[in-house]
């Protein structure tokens, strides 16, 4: 639960922004000057599939679902320059964060952006036809250079899923944190709490994580039904490793 004066919000600088070289525009408009918000975390993040598949699965059985998931991972806007298949991942805390951004950003659709709110960052976005080999038009994409989360529970969802406790500074720690009491391991895709060789170890005893990370992992060690996923826990884990 986020306290009112100080809410986080989760800003994603996409990859067709970074194309664009937009980034200090953007960082403009969102200032504290203009907002009053603050930073509280940043990072750049190569998206992986887990990442970009949890932090989208809301549109998970929508048509442009998978072509969501090309366009946050870069493979789009970058599909020969892996070095530039990248987002920044942005937390800002300060009253009214999450509303206050979804404003500046604007209407998802940059064609509606432009008629509805000239000015917001989205109306500076593209809407493009996606076509077949033969040339066809079959869809459309909505290149929209930033994401915003949409509330203050979703803003929770999103932030503990990008990051880690220890990527802020203690400070500005808005969600319960909790040490781990023993370490967890993954193997082909298993939870364990044990190391066996090949194993990528996710999280080791004495770390400060989210404490709702860690309810997941427990409930699933134990076989109790989850309040969460192994991917939802683990992405941001695997994030910028070979
Ligand atoms: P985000 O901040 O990115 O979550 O955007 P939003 O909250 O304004 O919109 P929503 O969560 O509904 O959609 C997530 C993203 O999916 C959008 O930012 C678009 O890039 C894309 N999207 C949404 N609706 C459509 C659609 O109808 N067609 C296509 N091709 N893409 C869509
Ligand atoms: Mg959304």
């Amino acid at each position: 639960m986020q306290n009112a004066n100080h809410t986080q919000t989760l800003v994603l600088i996409k990859p067709d922004a970074l194309k664009n070289s937009s980034t200090g525009y953007i960082f403009s408009i969102l200032s504290e000057f203009n907002t009053g918000l603050y930073f509280a975390g940043m990072k750049v993040v190569k998206v992986t599939e887990m990442l970009a598949a949890e932090h989208y699965s809301e549109h998970k059985e929508k048509a442009f679902y998978p072509s969501l998931l090309e366009y946050i991972s870069g493979k789009t806007h970058f599909p020969e320059q892996p070095q530039k298949q990248k987002v920044i991942a942005i937390v800002y805390q300060g009253p009214n964060a999450v509303q206050k951004i979804r404003d500046l950003a604007g209407p998802t659709n940059p064609i509606i952006a432009r008629e509805q709110k000239p000015g917001c960052i989205r109306s500076l976005g593209a809407v493009v036809p996606v076509k077949n080999a033969e040339g066809t038009v079959i869809d459309q994409r909505i290149d929209n250079l930033i994401h915003a989360s949409a509330t203050d529970c979703e803003a929770e969802r999103e932030i503990k899923l990008w990051f880690k406790p220890n990527e802020f500074p203690v400070a500005l720690l808005s969600f319960q944190t909790q040490i781990a009491e023993r370490s967890y391991y993954l193997k082909g895709g298993e939870l364990s709490t044990e190391y066996k060789s090949g194993s990528i170890p996710i999280i080791t005893a004495g770390d400060i994580v989210w404490k709702s990370d860690l309810d997941i992992l427990d409930q699933l060690i134990s076989g109790q039904t989850a309040s969460g996923t192994l991917e939802s826990v683990v992405a941001k884990y695997l994030l910028n490793r070979e």
